[in-house]
């Protein structure tokens, strides 16, 4: 038998290919050829991963701590998660209460299997993570999009999440901080939600994988904290990857009601099984002893923050969020879309991330990718020297561009 599409199931049809695939194709080319892109895609931390953390995961491998362990994950670092909650958020979580995974990722893939039935709808707030709708289709869901605008600061508002609910609303799937646009919600703001989660027996599945990389002084907000009712119906998924600079070292977690930890887990015996047990052994050392690490990291996030932030507002007519958290801006870069410049023409953020790759060989991710054409994620996990070289680079492309030409229109 010849396999073709047609052996592949349905829900692999479903999936869409990467909308971000020519951008990074040739990026990599252009890196091959010897030309030296600056590479502002980055999704993870440009930092080593702390040497204390470093050192425990040896010891983990010399002391034999390399076999199987629980399902859900090793008693003592759920017993470490359990520290943070109660340090960090006042929450009392029961080790039943939680599961140790490979990566948030992973997390948020079972919680999805745990919660959508075929038809299902999921809310999620434009801008969004790229998998998350995808992660929806898997499960025959129906992901429904909700865009937000840049006079709420790109946050899901109580009407526009209230209006968007249906008889066949499961869950509401947010993410805070956000990636793409580092926007942190107040608690303010969460309560809002949380009122109407609650009203409607919404389940929140909440993605705070970026919740210690906050800056100017903030603190994120569980979802989970608002109040008992909210935390018994929230899900909240959260992992060492950002904050600890471990994206390799794939451990996730994620907290809420036993009855769904306990089906994520059912999922997880018949598919990853245990995450890796000397990653294990290295997330309790970061969630103990790293947080004066992930200080010092902050730092330097809010530095470059702060400068790149300054840079593109002096772009003319380039609006940014104040963003407070992740290593992401996400600027509106729509009023360069319909111009020109030596026959490149740009009329989408596809078009614009191409143009600044080829010709100011920074490489950025289009908005469109997570679910707003009209902007481009810019991050900011990359040295200071590289992030000036790349906004001096991208101020003078854009600086290039003329409107589009009577022979170029649209016809
Ligand atoms: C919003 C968001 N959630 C989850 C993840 C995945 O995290 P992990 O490496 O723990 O699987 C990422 C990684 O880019 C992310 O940006």
């Amino acid at each position: 038998m010849v396999t073709s599409e047609t052996s592949l199931a349905k829900r692999i049809l479903d999936i869409g290919h990467s909308s971000t695939m020519r951008i990074a194709s040739t990026t990599i080319q252009m890196k091959a050829d010897g030309i030296d892109v600056i590479d502002l895609c980055v999704g993870e931390p440009n930092f080593p991963t702390p040497e204390n953390v470093k050192n425990a995961a040896k010891r983990a491998i010399d002391d034999d701590f390399t076999k199987y362990t629980a399902n859900e994950g090793y008693v003592p670092l759920k017993q470490a998660v359990i520290r943070r909650y109660r340090e960090d958020h006042n929450l009392e979580y029961k080790p039943d209460e939680i599961i140790i995974s490979t990566g948030a990722k992973n997390c948020l893939y079972n919680a999805c299997a745990v919660l959508i039935n075929k038809g299902d709808e999921v809310i999620i707030p434009a801008p969004y993570w790229v998998s998350y709708p995808h992660m929806v289709r898997m499960m025959q869901g129906v992901p429904v999009i909700v865009e937000t605008s840049e006079k709420d600061d790109l946050q899901l508002t109580p009407k526009k999440f209230k209006a968007a609910i249906t008889p066949k609303t499961k869950a509401l799937l947010l993410n805070n901080p956000s990636n793409p646009s580092g926007i942190v919600y107040s608690r303010q703001q969460l309560e809002a939600l949380a009122e109407i989660a609650v009203a409607e027996s919404v389940i929140v599945l909440t993605d705070e994988v970026y919740e210690k990389l906050v800056y100017d002084g903030i603190r994120n907000t569980c979802f989970a904290s608002i109040n008992e009712q909210a935390k018994a119906q929230t899900i909240v998924v959260n992992g060492v990857s950002k904050a600890y600079a471990m994206t390799g070292w794939r451990l996730g977690y994620a907290v809420g009601p036993r009855e769904l930890i306990r089906g994520m887990a059912k999922i997880q015996s018949h598919s990853t099984s245990n995450a890796c047990s000397i990653s294990q052994i290295a997330a309790i050392e970061a969630l103990d002893n790293a947080q004066s690490d992930v200080a010092k990291m902050v730092a330097a996030y809010q530095q470059r923050r702060d400068y790149m932030l300054s840079r593109l507002l002096q772009i003319p007519h380039v609006s940014c969020a104040q963003a407070q958290g992740a290593f992401y801006l996400f600027p509106n870069f729509s009023a360069y879309y319909d111009t020109e410049y030596q026959g490149n023409v740009i009329r989408t953020s596809q078009d614009l991330a191409y143009y600044l790759l080829t010709q100011a060989r920074v490489a950025l991710v289009p908005g469109d990718a997570f679910g707003m054409g009209k902007f481009i994620r810019f991050s900011y996990s990359a040295s200071m020297k590289n992030i000036k070289i790349a906004m001096e680079r991208v101020a003078e492309a854009i600086s290039k561009l003329q409107p589009v030409s009577e022979s170029n229109r649209n016809p």
